[in-house]
């Protein structure tokens, strides 16, 4: 018998094939972080950065609602985007550690609002919240980007969980 609430086996492999199929939309990665006035920083990988507008330019991200990090980003009046490059990805099995320790030892600077910035990531995106939206299991945060700066060096991109360097081929 199933329990309200439990899932049953065609639930379970119709998400795993949901899942699946965004994996088929090629993403970069990004580390999102933001402090409060308190001082308290948080940060999280996340995929689903995307540009909403140009002028003025807006950024949009999503956070799930479990994450330990949402008391952080709730009250913090800023965020930042650090787009890992490929040379960061090393740094992958550090940012996915517990939060207490997510980044001992990982080179950052404070950011707008004191955000902790990565140190040689492809791109910055410093950012004040315009509005925070819940959709559905995730909030989702739409910024202004106030400052921005870009590296040289390829970024790190993200492709049906695996990670590795762009190759255009003509
Ligand atoms: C490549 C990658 C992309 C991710 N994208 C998102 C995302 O867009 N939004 C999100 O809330 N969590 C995302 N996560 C999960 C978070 O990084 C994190 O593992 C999760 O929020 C649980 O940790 P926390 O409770 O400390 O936040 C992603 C994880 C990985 C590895």
């Amino acid at each position: 018998m199933t329990s309200p609430g439990a899932s049953r086996p065609a639930d379970d492999h119709q998400a795993r094939e949901y899942r699946h199929a965004l994996g088929r939309f090629p993403t970069g990665v990004a580390f999102v972080s933001a402090r409060t006035a308190n001082g308290e920083a948080a940060g999280l990988l996340i995929n689903s950065f995307t540009s909403v507008s140009l002028d003025p330019p807006m950024v949009l991200w999503c956070l799930g609602l479990t994450s330990r990090t949402r008391p952080v980003f709730a009250v913090a009046p800023t965020f930042a985007v650090s787009v890992l490059s490929e040379s960061q990805r090393g740094l992958l099995t550090e940012l996915c550690r517990p939060l207490e320790h997510r980044l001992r030892g990982v080179p950052v600077r404070d950011g707008l609002g004191g955000a902790p910035v990565l140190e040689a990531a492809a791109a910055v995106f410093e950012c004040s919240v315009v509005t925070v939206t819940r959709a559905g299991d995730h909030d989702v945060y739409l910024g202004q980007v106030e400052r921005f700066e870009r590296c040289d060096g390829p970024p790190l991109a993200c492709l049906a969980g695996q990670y590795g360097r762009v190759h255009i081929a003509a």
